[in-house]
C-alpha cells in the first residue's frame, strides 16, 4: 500500500493545479463505504427498516483482489452496496477484524468515491491526480463500476474516484454473491436467480455468465 502521509505530506503551501492538461468533473457521491462485522444484520436494518434496496452483491475471493485498496484482508468478504435515493448508494464491506463497538470510536469511514459520469472523465481525473504528483493505488474494472484509488495526501483519507459500468438498481442490481446472507436472499427474491453474475476470476470485475457457482 502506498503511504503518502508522514515524509511524503506536501509541504505546508504546496500549490496545486497547475497542470492543465486533465480535468476533474465530479458528480457527487458515488458511494461512501463503511465497514461491519454483522453484514446480515446490517442487511435487515438497511432494506427493513431504512428501505435502502439492496443493489450490489459481491462475495470476494479467498485471496483478497484488492490488496491494499482498502485497509484489513478483504479475502473472503462480502462486500454490499444499498441504493440511498437520487443515484447514490452507500456500501459495506465485511471484514474479519474486530471493530470497535462504534463508528464513533472509529472515527472515520473507510473510504469515500466520487463518482465521474464517463470513463473518459475518470481517465481526466487520473491524469490530473498524476500531474499533481498524488499517486494512483490502485486502478480496478469491478465489473459493476471503474476504479481508481488515492490518498489525500495531507490527511491519509482513502479516496477514490469511480464510474458507474452496470445500472446497479433495484430493477437491475449486480448480485455477484452466490451465498447472500439470509436478510438479503429474502429481501432479493428471485433477483437472485435472475441477475446472478460471476466474479472474474482474477478478482478484476464481474462477467455477465448467468451460471452460479462458488467458484466462478
Ligand atoms: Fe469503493
Amino acid at each position: 500500500m502506498v503511504q503518502t502521509i508522514g515524509t511524503e505530506a506536501p509541504a505546508t503551501g504546496t500549490r496545486y493545479g497547475r497542470a492543465t492538461s486533465g480535468v476533474i468533473k465530479a458528480k457527487g457521491v458515488h458511494h461512501m463505504a463503511w465497514v461491519t462485522n454483522r453484514m446480515d444484520e446490517t442487511v435487515r436494518f438497511y432494506t427493513q427498516v431504512l428501505q435502502f434496496p439492496l443493489v450490489v452483491t459481491l462475495q470476494l475471493p479467498e485471496t483478497d483482489p484488492f490488496p491494499g485498496a482498502v485497509w484489513g484482508n478483504l479475502g473472503g468478504a462480502k462486500h454490499y452496496f444499498f441504493d440511498i435515493g437520487n443515484g447514490d448508494r452507500i456500501a459495506f464491506f465485511e471484514f474479519h477484524e474486530q471493530l470497535p463497538p462504534s463508528y464513533a470510536e472509529m472515527g472515520a469511514g473507510n473510504h469515500i468515491a466520487i463518482n465521474v459520469e464517463t470513463e473518459e472523465d475518470l481517465q481526466a481525473a487520473r491524469q490530473r491526480l498524476i500531474e499533481n504528483g498524488i499517486p494512483i493505488k490502485h486502478d480496478l474494472d469491478h465489473g459493476f463500476c471503474h476504479s481508481i484509488y488515492f490518498d489525500d495526501p495531507v490527511n491519509g483519507i482513502n479516496m477514490e474516484f469511480a464510474v458507474w459500468q452496470a445500472p446497479c438498481t433495484p430493477e437491475e442490481p449486480f448480485l455477484q454473491d452466490w451465498n447472500p446472507t439470509p436478510a438479503a436472499l429474502d429481501h432479493l427474491g428471485d433477483k437472485q436467480t435472475k441477475h446472478l453474475l460471476h466474479f472474474a476470476v482474477d478478482g478484476q470485475g464481474g462477467d455477465f455468465d448467468t451460471d452460479p457457482g462458488p467458484n466462478g
